[in-house]
């Protein structure tokens, strides 16, 4: 696999995407003609979406014709109105659909013309009227609008292909393992390996678990490029059972989805709950990182900051043990400690010189472990001349490092790479504990179950392996992709 980084790992397509075409390529656009009612919302936007907000979105939009507002398109940018109701031949949107030369859109650099079939579907909408559906109204979000109207697939009886576990956690009890598969959480046992629960999920992936005091599970996800969500999941239930499986509905029922905390226009990727169990934060792709307060239920969680402190996609984010520091990595090669009480940034550290992946506090307050794609474990310091500074480098992997797990009650910290490997560390001293081997693939997801005596890793090639983490020895290797098999015992 030529993909070396976190980064590239989540820009990657997944398999999953081949379906998608070929769904889309059979529906096409089957029984069209022109003598249809063509919906705007329906048919419309969302084939400017999919070809044009990238460049004419509501930030900084090109020609400074925003689309993603009927009002901001009949507007027009530079030019006039690019619509002449009922007048496809006179418009000027159609005008640089159809052209040849350097006024084409989407512009020659950028790819292909817009597919004929699509042409039509606009210029129809124009020749009835450039209308727009009822119930909306000139300023409403289209994209906003879009994602609301988007139903999630049910996940698949059976997987076609693996798919990348890119979240995993122990139960609180440990003896279940929760895996983030397509459009769904799996719930597996850990003793008999087998699948007892699926729970349906409007994200395409999870991207982060973190189970709360109250045993509820916050997940972290989304859609690549098109939404991101923290949502939280009763998974106690046992909802409707298939072929001896638990099949919970965490889309439309409220008693599976109880809380959704954020919404947001990209995927979020990582999850932190701080030792004493009050605060939750998230970040990912839009550079934020939040915190809400919940120490009254997750149900009546309260955001109390969002933090703009990174330049790039958020990767990860720990609590300092005394709840008063945020620790963060980013795709833009730092790691950065955020004072909660101040509400500004105390330390900076920018060695890895290359994405960072992960992040945890030692036990003092005022040292963190950061991780990245320059393979190495290093630990900074926060206060005075430390700040920002290396301490030193506390271990390394043979390839990038994808994640960092603490887990301070056992002193473990655990890092995955695409080395295929998981390795544990002490915390307190940074020495190598533990390799974990068995793996065959890059290992996109850790988990150490909270009395610290199990260590587990998710791989790209959807197998996950549970190991003792006193002695690494394998208690149990899943395939975790309902329907798919191990590839190796
Ligand atoms: C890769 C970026 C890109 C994409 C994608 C793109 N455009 Fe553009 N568009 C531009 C740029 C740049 C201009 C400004 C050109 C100029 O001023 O000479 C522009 C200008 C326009 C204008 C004229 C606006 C005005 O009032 O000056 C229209 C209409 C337009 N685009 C329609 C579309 C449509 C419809 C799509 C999707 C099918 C699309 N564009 C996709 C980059 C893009």
């Amino acid at each position: 696999m030529g993909i070396r980084s976190l980064g590239g790992l989540l820009a990657a397509k997944a398999p999953w995407v081949k379906v998608f075409w070929v769904c889309l390529f059979t529906m096409g656009f089957p029984g069209f003609s022109t003598a249809q009612e063509i919906s705007f919302i329906k048919d419309v936007a969302p084939i400017l979406k999919e070809n044009c907000f990238a460049c004419h979105g509501a930030k900084n939009p090109k020609g400074k014709l925003d689309m993603t507002r009927y009002e901001s398109l009949r507007h027009g940018g530079t030019k006039d109105d690019p619509i002449a109701t009922g007048k496809p031949d006179e418009s000027y949107l159609i005008d640089v659909l159809k052209a040849t030369d350097k006024t084409r859109m989407p512009p020659k650099e950028s790819g292909d013309p817009l597919p004929k079939e699509k042409i039509k579907v606009l210029e129809a909408w124009i020749k009835q009227g450039a209308k727009l559906d009822k119930g909306l109204t000139a300023k409403t979000d289209l994209m906003k609008e879009l994602r609301l109207r988007w139903k999630s697939p049910p996940a698949p009886e059976k997987y076609a292909f693996p798919v990348a576990v890119t979240a995993l956690a122990f139960s609180p009890d440990a003896k279940k393992i929760v895996a983030g598969g397509h459009h769904e959480i799996t719930v597996w046992d850990v003793e008999s390996g087998k699948l007892e629960k699926r729970i349906r999920t409007r994200a395409r992936r999870s991207m982060a678990f973190q189970f709360l005091p109250d045993g509820k599970l916050a997940v972290a996800g989304g859609r690549p490029g098109e939404e991101g969500d923290v949502r939280v999941y009763q998974i106690q239930g046992t909802g409707k059972m298939v072929n001896g499986v638990a099949m919970l509905d965490g889309v439309d029922d409220p008693k599976v989805m109880v809380k959704q905390v954020l919404e947001n226009e990209d995927e979020v990727l990582c999850l932190a709950l701080s030792a004493d169990g009050k605060k939750l934060a998230a970040g990912g792709c839009d550079r934020l990182l939040y915190v809400w307060d919940i120490s009254s239920g997750v149900e009546n969680a309260k955001l109390e900051q969002s933090i703009e402190n990174h330049a790039d996609w958020v990767f990860s984010a720990g609590f300092s043990p005394d709840g008063k520091l945020l620790a963060s990595s980013s795709r833009d090669k730092t790691a950065k400690v955020w004072s909660l009480a101040t509400k500004e940034s105390l330390a900076t550290f920018p060695d890895h010189q290359n994405p960072v992946n992960g992040v945890a506090f030692k036990a003092d307050n005022k040292t963190c472990y950061s991780a990245g794609d320059d393979r190495q474990i290093r630990l900074f310091g926060l206060e005075g001349d430390r700040a920002g500074k290396q301490v030193r480098v506390a271990g390394n992997h043979g390839g990038a490092i994808l994640k960092l797990a603490a887990n301070a009650k056992a002193n473990l910290l655990v890092t995955s790479g695409t080395d295929n490997l998981v390795k544990s560390w002490n915390a307190e001293s940074g020495a190598a504990l533990k390799s974990f081997p068995g793996l065959t693939d890059h290992v996109l997801s850790v988990a150490v179950s909270q009395d610290g005596n199990l260590v587990a890793g998710g791989a790209w090639n959807g197998e996950v392996i549970i190991w003792k983490a006193a002695d690494a020895a394998v208690v149990k290797k899943l395939a975790v992709s309902p329907g798919q098999q191990l590839t190796s015992k």
